[in-house]
């Protein structure tokens, strides 16, 4: 059995899209886990939560997400004609919630063909596929979704460099807050670049001083220095204010966590609804929860950076 975990955004969501660096880890709560298994025959079958029957993987009804990445994983591997193989999938990260479970969904189906059929995947080759289907559903996506959920590792990536991973000085207690109405994150990322194209002296610096932030961001949780990350989610929230890509709920569940008495609080992600993450002390943390919910988050959860 393979499995795939959820992503979030620390820092940089967005500058990350225009070259600055950005800071992401792994949200091991949910996953996508995937069973292989050869069978006599039936050709490649995909069982899912949706489709309990199984259906082939040609089916033209089959999503496209769970098609793609098979289709994929045969055509790398070369494997002509298609094997008798039944991929068992079941998935705990809610779609289209700023969660990467489109990057994961394809990890988790691309290393099941991968280990059933016994075929060797190194990790970077697995993470260029994975890009490849973000690129056909995103447009013009950073990478660092598949990045992320492919190495399962906290990262400091910038865009088209080698992965770099995190060094934590102390573990970091975080909440992560859904939000009712999510933002198709093509959406976001055009009306930024529509800001970036309209003023791209302005828009630029704040790409440049959100790139700072997420340096001294990876600074502070190199030197395990809490407070510090708490300020840098603060500044970073502003900006990305700045950008448009806030809006009233996501301002108020950030207020209402530090209210509550998280260090820092900003949106992660897309923006415009989807998801929002908090700094917490582990004494504080089921208050700010508790905030959380009382101010509109439909689900809260808790994630630690070690
Ligand atoms: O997949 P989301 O919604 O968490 O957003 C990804 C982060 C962006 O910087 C907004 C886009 C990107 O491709 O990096």
């Amino acid at each position: 059995m393979v499995q795939a975990f959820g992503k979030v955004i620390l820092f940089g969501e967005h500058a990350v899209v225009h070259g600055q660096p950005a800071i992401a880890m792994p949200l091991r709560a949910i996953s996508v886990t995937v069973k292989g298994e050869k069978t006599a025959e039936g050709g490649l079958r995909l069982v899912s939560d949706q489709n309990p029957e199984g259906l082939p993987i040609s089916d033209a009804t089959l999503d496209q997400a769970l098609r793609l990445p098979i289709e994929l994983a045969l055509k790398h591997f070369n494997i002509n004609p298609t094997p008798n193989l039944l991929l068992r999938l079941h998935s705990t990260i809610p779609v289209a919630s700023g969660f990467g479970s489109g990057a994961a969904l394809s990890t988790a189906l691309i290393r099941a063909v991968a280990e059933t059929l016994q075929l060797s995947l190194e990790r970077e080759t697995l993470n260029a596929l994975v890009y490849e289907i973000e690129k056909l559903h995103h447009g013009t996506p950073s990478g660092i979704d598949n990045t992320v959920i492919v190495y399962e590792t906290p990262i400091y990536f910038v865009k088209d460099q080698p992965i770099q991973h995190l060094t934590v000085g102390k573990p970091l207690h975080f909440l992560v807050a859904t939000l009712p109405h999510a933002t198709p994150t093509y959406i976001t990322v055009g009306d930024v670049a529509k800001l970036y194209a309209a003023n791209s002296e302005r828009i630029s610096a704040i790409f440049k001083t959100i790139g700072q932030l997420v340096e001294w961001g990876r600074q502070a949780i190199t030197e395990g220095d809490a407070p510090a990350v708490g300020h840098l989610m603060q500044a970073n929230q502003h900006h990305l204010q700045t950008l448009s890509i806030s809006d009233n709920l996501l301002d108020q569940l950030c207020d209402a966590a530090l209210d509550a008495g998280a260090m820092g609080a900003k949106l992660s992600g897309g923006g415009r609804g989807g998801n929002m993450i908090a700094l917490v002390t582990p004494d504080l943390q089921a208050q700010v929860e508790a905030a959380l919910l009382a101010n509109g988050a439909v689900r809260v959860i808790s994630t630690i950076l070690s």
